[in-house]
């Protein structure tokens, strides 16, 4: 099973992206993870030019339609030659085929697909109170990630504290991509539900996301090798 430290390059345009990501000239090339707002702001462009430059690339745009709407989109993805690409397993079981399918290219070859369970910003108490969710967060985390697998998907995001249970639910082969990760001796910024590389890897996450103690540390290429080293135990 690959393991990996995806960088999150939370940033606002190209230039700081291709800033940044200069600094690691001549290095390993981190595997990043492309958001909203960045493919937003530049377009598939910033997607060709990271995979020009050798960088594994997941790219984090929680598809969430109607399946036939996900389907056609997940097929202009599958042209941009990405590792990774996501949907909100909320979708339901019907469209998370139908990204899967969409993402296939005619070779049989597609990036892996994940799904988002339950956002970590949203608590137990909304989740009841304004989706109406009855069933408890944990419960509810491990049925979407069963809807996923059974949809024929490659894994789910969530946080690293509910790694173990996706696991022992959906099988060790079934991919755990996990945000929330801070160094023991740093800040937690806006995070709640947070836990160190080392620990990540002891619970059985696949790939951690890493934004901020990466992005904004002072020296982000020794802190990026640290959490390599943490992680892959290297
Ligand atoms: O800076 P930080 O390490 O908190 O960044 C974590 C990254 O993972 C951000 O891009 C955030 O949007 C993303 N993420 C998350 N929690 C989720 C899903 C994605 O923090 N459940």
């Amino acid at each position: 099973m690959p393991k990996d430290v995806i960088i999150a390059c939370d940033f606002a345009s190209r230039q700081q992206t291709l800033e940044f990501l200069d600094s690691f000239e001549g290095r390993r090339k981190p595997f990043v993870k492309i958001g909203m707002e960045l493919f937003y702001a530049e377009g598939p462009d910033i997607v060709r030019e990271l995979r020009r430059r050798g960088h594994p690339v997941f790219l984090d745009l929680k598809l969430h339609d109607i399946p036939n709407t996900v389907k056609k989109a997940m097929r202009v993805l599958s042209g941009l030659d990405v590792q990774m690409c996501n949907v909100h397993a909320a979708g339901t079981v019907e469209m998370m085929r139908a990204a899967l399918e969409g993402l296939t290219r005619e070779d049989g070859s597609r990036p892996l697909l994940i799904a988002v369970t339950q956002l970590t910003s949203t608590s137990e108490e909304r989740m009841q109170k304004e989706l109406l969710i009855g069933a408890g967060m944990g419960e509810t985390i491990v049925k979407y990630a069963q809807n996923a697998r059974e949809a024929g998907l490659d894994g789910v995001v969530c946080s690293p504290l509910e790694a173990a249970m996706v696991k022992d639910a959906c099988g060790a082969d079934f991919l755990t991509v996990t945000p929330g990760i801070r160094f023991a001796d740093a800040a937690k910024d806006d995070q709640v539900r947070i836990t160190t590389p080392a620990r990540a890897r002891e619970i059985g996450s696949d790939y951690i996301v890493v934004g901020r103690p990466v992005t904004a540390a002072p020296d982000p290429v020794a802190a990026y090798e640290r959490c390599l080293k943490e992680f892959l135990n290297q």
